[in-house]
């Protein structure tokens, strides 16, 4: 693929319908983590065909396990929890993917044998103290410098189990622990600030090992018994919201457009930019609402809003909006008022400094922004905002969310975008410029 692509047009209005976006890459990854640790065949219907399942399929395999990628669905043949093999100087490379590099590292709990795990530029930048420090606890040994990749790993005969506090509102460090406690004998007890409940979802309803959660209002009280083998399981992959979340802004902030997005995971856990745009005066809502192993799945209806209002977002929105931040800037930009955003720090430590690239694009199209110390936005929106310009986006670490929200933002603000790295979109999201152009866009 070229090296950029340059938009020069606003898309015109559309009344359109998905029937399919890729699978949530959340739930792939856990899928394939969880099923190669199950005694026998699972199945997974949607598999996400992004970068970041294909890096963690590539790690799996590499410990002996089978995976069969069919037209229609992934067979994973697991050997039990304890049934990984362990070949001498096994390296492992998680790309982009910092759920993928996280959530391997803790079921490495029990290997006999150091395994070195990698990832690429943006990846070797990110935090892994999150999960090496209780992954100690547990009885690992590591070798790394800076508590960065690449490092070195190393599992133990004798895994304890943890009482484990998460403050981050961080779903990987919580699912990191949750993970490692599956081989720990006797109870893990985690006390987690609220994230995203996919993994206590797959642990209560696919693969059925002894979990109690209990929720208050700004905690998940968690409990894990480990050390018990499960069986395959099958997995029907709901469409990923964090990828619609680009059509959905893309319509509101289109004129008489009107979208319907079929078959999406709605879990409350993950609905926060939504109900954030509602609040903002958008109309989205959801239907033909089911139920499918504890998650929430249904089709998002989305039409063309005339006027926002800005927002004074409440914090308890961030961990359910986190990867949508970007898009909310961005509608905050021609809201009505001034919006905030507070207690982001955690967006300064995504696949690139999203915070800072936030101000730096909406300084570049002219809205004016203040910084609220390291982890906050005060966004002075303009309704009228009109943009006449030629824009460039480059050196952004291919981060695959900048680059969607740039196409999003030259589709619908106006102006000449010339934006690097399309190719980032294999990170989460390959049909990415695909479904725009159904849509009507012109990229070239
Ligand atoms: C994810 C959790 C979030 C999110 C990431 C996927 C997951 O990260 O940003 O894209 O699948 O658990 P944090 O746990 O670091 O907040």
């Amino acid at each position: 693929m070229r090296n950029s692509v340059v938009i020069n047009n606003k898309i015109k209005p559309y009344i359109k319908i998905i029937k399919n976006i890729a699978g949530d890459k959340s739930i792939s990854i856990r899928f394939l983590i969880l099923s190669s640790l199950a005694h026998g065949k699972s199945i997974a219907y949607n598999l996400s065909n992004a970068q970041d399942i294909i890096d963690t399929l590539k790690c799996i395999r590499k410990f002996g396990v089978k995976i069969k990628i069919k037209k229609e669905f992934c067979e994973v043949h697991g050997n039990g929890l304890f049934g990984y093999e362990y070949k001498n100087n096994i390296s492992l490379n998680a790309g982009n993917s910092g759920t993928a590099a996280r959530l391997l590292s803790a079921v490495l709990i029990n290997s006999p044998k150091f395994i070195r795990i990698t990832g690429d530029s943006s990846l070797q930048k990110r935090d892994m103290k999150r999960i090496v420090e209780p992954l100690k606890e547990f009885g690992a040994l590591f070798k790394t410098k800076k508590n960065t990749l690449p490092f070195l790993i190393k599992g133990t005969k004798f895994i304890r189990p943890i009482n484990y506090k998460e403050m981050r509102g961080s779903a990987q460090c919580k699912s990191a622990v949750m993970l490692a406690a599956l081989f720990a004998p006797g109870k893990t007890n985690l006390k987690c600030v609220k994230s995203r409940n996919h993994t206590e979802l797959f642990f209560k309803n696919a693969i059925k090992v002894p979990i109690k959660v209990n929720k208050s209002n700004k905690f998940d009280l968690i409990q894990v018994e480990g050390g018990k083998n499960f069986k395959g399981f099958s997995y029907h992959i709901p469409g990923d919201i964090s990828s619609a979340a680009f059509f959905i802004v893309l319509t509101i902030l289109n004129k008489k457009s009107s979208l319907i997005i079929k078959n999406i995971n709605i879990n409350p856990s993950r609905i926060g930019m939504i109900k954030i745009l509602n609040l903002m005066g958008s109309k989205i809502s959801f239907h033909n609402k089911k139920k499918y192993k504890g998650e929430v799945v249904g089709d998002i209806h989305v039409k063309s809003v005339k006027k926002f209002k800005s927002i004074n977002c409440p914090k308890k929105f961030n961990s359910s909006a986190i990867d949508e931040m970007l898009l909310l800037f961005l509608v905050s930009s021609i809201a009505k008022g001034t919006s905030t955003f507070r207690g982001l720090e955690e967006l300064n430590k995504k696949e690139s400094k999203r915070l800072d690239w936030g101000i730096k694009i909406l300084k570049m199209i002219g809205v004016k922004t203040k910084r609220i110390s390291n982890h906050g936005i005060k966004i002075y929106g303009n309704p009228n905002l009109q943009l006449k310009k030629t824009y460039r986006i480059r050196s952004y670490l291919k981060d695959h969310r900048i680059y969607m929200l740039s196409v999003i933002a030259g589709l619908t603000l106006g102006g000449r975008w010339v934006i690097n790295d399309p190719d980032s979109i294999k990170t989460s999201f390959p049909s990415f410029n695909k479904l725009v152009m159904k849509l009507g866009a012109k990229i070239n």
